[in-house]
């Protein structure tokens, strides 16, 4: 079934089109490496994809559920209420659904858009192949009959391969669009509406700016599970470039930088080290409280989500947000 190089195939009910395939995965996290580790850039910098391994996916889905991390209750809280509402506001048959990790809070549109009989196909779509295959295939067997075309992509990259057919609603929850820095989320936005048919339409969930205590313990949870899963992406370093980063000399903090309006993952190597890495024919040097970016997560005005999706031609047809203000969900359609 192969097509220009997919690898298609067929599970029960889960059709998975793969354009992520390892070895690209690898020579991408080289490139990034060489750039961001190696070369000259401050501060040193991955991209937040690399967090997402197996393990790290595991270790997101336990941050939803830490006390401190409220944006997946209060976005979850936002679907119960209104869920009806968007799936009718918005018309679609088709949900698709970027960065979709375990699509938890997602089955509540599902079951609003089955509840109005105008379900038809879901496509999730996330750079982490295993997690994404097993998340399809626990919706595929919850929803009888509902055909699953599983896409492992990266939204930065293949946007323009997004499944066409059927009026589509493209969900991204989680505040995910938060962890693309302005620029990139531009060009993200702009891509999304290029590929959108006039009436299709963008679910954006953001988080909303608040106060520095609660984001702070948000992002540095007392348990310890966010810096797990910030410290896994050097397992992910060693595992994939044979690199010997030891992961108890880095330091997890994610304090909030004011002027750029995010939060900001970082691991503070916590002494002077030098750390090999053998698939690159590199070492990487870092002194004593040197930083390493690994993820930002902006925080919104809403009415800067409203002007952001409008200047790509995504007009705002409704905005949700939970009774505390914390999070916002906010529905555009393509012009
Ligand atoms: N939507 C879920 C998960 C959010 S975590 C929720 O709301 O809880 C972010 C998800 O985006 C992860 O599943 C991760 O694998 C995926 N992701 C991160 N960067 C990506 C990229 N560049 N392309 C596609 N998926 C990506
Ligand atoms: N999308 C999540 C968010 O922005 C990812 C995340 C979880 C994260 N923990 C984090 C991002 C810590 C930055 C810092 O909330």
């Amino acid at each position: 079934m192969g097509e220009s190089g997919l690898g298609r195939e067929r599970e029960p009910s889960v059709m998975v089109e793969v354009h992520v395939q390892p070895g690209d995965a690898q020579r991408a996290l080289r490139a990034e490496v060489l750039a961001g580790l190696c070369g000259e850039r401050q501060p040193r910098e991955l991209s937040p994809k690399w967090l997402y391994d197996e393990r790290g996916s595991q270790l997101f889905d336990e941050i939803t559920r830490l006390p401190e991390y409220y944006p997946t209750r209060r976005e979850r809280e936002i679907l119960l209420a209104h869920a009806g509402e968007v799936v009718r506001a918005s018309g679609a048959d088709t949900l698709v659904e970027l960065g979709s990790g375990s699509s938890e809070k997602t089955r509540l549109l599902l079951d609003a858009m089955r509840g109005t009989g105008q379900l038809r196909r879901f496509v999730p779509f996330d750079v982490s192949e295993a997690f994404l295959r097993q998340a399809a295939r626990g919706v595929a067997r919850e929803y009888p009959g509902l055909p699953v075309h599983a896409v492992v992509g990266d939204f930065e990259r293949h946007l323009g391969r997004l499944p066409a057919g059927g009026r589509r609603l493209v969900a991204f929850l989680g505040g995910t669009i938060g962890n693309l820095k302005p620029a990139e989320r531009a060009r993200f936005y702009a891509e999304l509406a290029a590929g959108l048919a006039p009436g299709e339409g963008l679910l954006l969930g953001t988080d909303l700016l608040k106060c520095r205590e609660r984001l702070f313990a948000a992002y540095n949870d007392s348990a310890g599970v966010t810096a797990a899963f910030n410290r896994n992406v050097l397992s992910v370093l060693n595992r994939e470039l044979g690199a010997d980063f030891e992961p108890g000399c880095f330091e997890h903090l994610a304090p909030f930088d004011e002027e750029n309006g995010w939060v900001e993952m970082r691991l503070i190597s916590t002494r002077p080290q030098a750390v090999r890495l053998p698939a690159l024919e590199r070492y990487v040097n870092f002194a004593e409280g040197e930083v390493l970016r690994t993820e930002v997560s902006c925080k919104f005005r809403p009415e800067q989500v409203e002007a952001e999706l409008s200047a790509a031609g995504l007009r705002l047809v409704e905005r949700w947000t939970d009774a505390a203000g914390d999070f916002a969900l906010s529905l555009a359609l393509k012009r």
